[in-house]
């Protein structure tokens, strides 16, 4: 039985769980590393995810997500790692912090506790301690705004700023558009950094929802999956993620898709809110959860407990 707060509470107050770890994290000094590897797995995992995708949009150093045991086959001592597990009890990325202080980085971690803050202390690397009681991927606003502190990445105190404000504006269609994904297959995709907000989604559709959905990115998917939608499943989907303002070629590429291969299938267009990347972006991470949560009651489940997880990591620490 899951406890702490429930997962749909946290969605509710989005904006106002991001607008506190902004508040709360004013002092953190950023890293000076110039590449930075953040290890972590599903929701506190994402985070590296969206870093990586600002840091490839916006500049200011690089950034690699890590999703994985252990650390890249190219990282060295002159690589810094930032592990981020809401728990801190979860194995892969235990793994990555103990082979960055056997490879002499520096490392610190981002965790409510558990052994990754034990083991923090044991090599002297430092914790941002987050606030407990939360599911992990509930608590992504939480874990992102301190990882987001501790890059230099080009614009990120105008956008954290821009992204707090985007937030505390009601999110209109989630019940619509759960509406229109309820017994159906959704294959959700996006661009650049929506092609990681589209694995969100899918990902809170799954653990929410209890429902399966599909992810993938354009341009990518115009050069494999395209060719699949020649015999679609029955039920499928598609949410289309998109920033208004795209680039012309991107434009014509949803467009031509749209022609070529999704012409008997519904599409559910959403379109980001706000200018920055991470405002755009976050903003429809927001839509996505509350997507999930009305989902959820839609497929008469609740949201809060993975049971299957929790089962799963239990059977592999015996
Ligand atoms: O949604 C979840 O509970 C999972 O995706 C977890 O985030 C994942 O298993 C990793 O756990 P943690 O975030 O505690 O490191």
């Amino acid at each position: 039985m899951a406890r702490g707060i429930p997962v749909e509470k946290d969605v509710a107050n989005f904006g106002t769980l991001f607008a506190t770890a902004a508040a709360a994290t004013l002092q953190l000094q950023p890293c000076s590393a110039t590449s930075i590897i953040v290890a972590g797995m599903g929701g506190s995992g994402l985070t590296g995810q969206l870093a990586q995708a600002l840091a490839e949009r916006c500049g200011g150093l690089r950034v690699s997500a890590w999703n994985d045991y252990g650390l890249p086959a190219w990282a060295d001592g002159s690589k810094h790692l930032i592990a981020v597990s809401y728990s801190g009890n979860t194995a892969e990325t235990l793994s990555s912090a103990a082979r960055a202080a056997e490879l002499g980085c520096g490392w610190d971690a981002i965790t409510t506790g558990g052994r990754l803050a034990e083991l923090a202390r044991q090599y002297g690397a430092s914790v941002t301690a987050v606030e407990p009681g939360h599911q992990p991927r509930a608590a992504l606003p939480l874990l992102l705004v301190p990882l987001l502190r501790r890059l230099t990445l080009t614009g990120i105190e105008e956008q954290i700023t821009e992204t707090a404000e985007i937030l505390t504006e009601p999110v209109s269609d989630a019940v619509a558009i759960a509406a229109q994904l309820c017994g159906k297959l959704p294959f959700i995709y996006g661009a650049s950094g929506l092609a990681t907000v589209a694995y969100r989604w899918r990902c809170q559709i799954e653990e929410n929802a209890k429902q399966l959905a599909v992810h993938h990115a354009l341009p990518e998917l115009d050069h494999n999956e395209i060719v699949g939608w020649a015999t679609p499943p029955e039920n499928a989907v598609i949410v289309a993620l998109r920033e208004p303002d795209e680039p012309p070629q991107l434009a014509s590429r949803w467009k031509t898709t749209q022609a070529v291969a999704w012409h008997d299938v519904p599409v559910i267009e959403c379109l980001a809110r706000g200018e920055s990347p991470l405002a755009r972006w976050l903003s429809l991470v927001q839509l996505g959860d509350c997507v999930s949560i009305e989902l959820a009651h839609l497929n008469r489940v609740e949201p809060t407990p993975v049971i299957v997880i929790e089962e799963l990591k239990r059977r592999l620490d015996e």
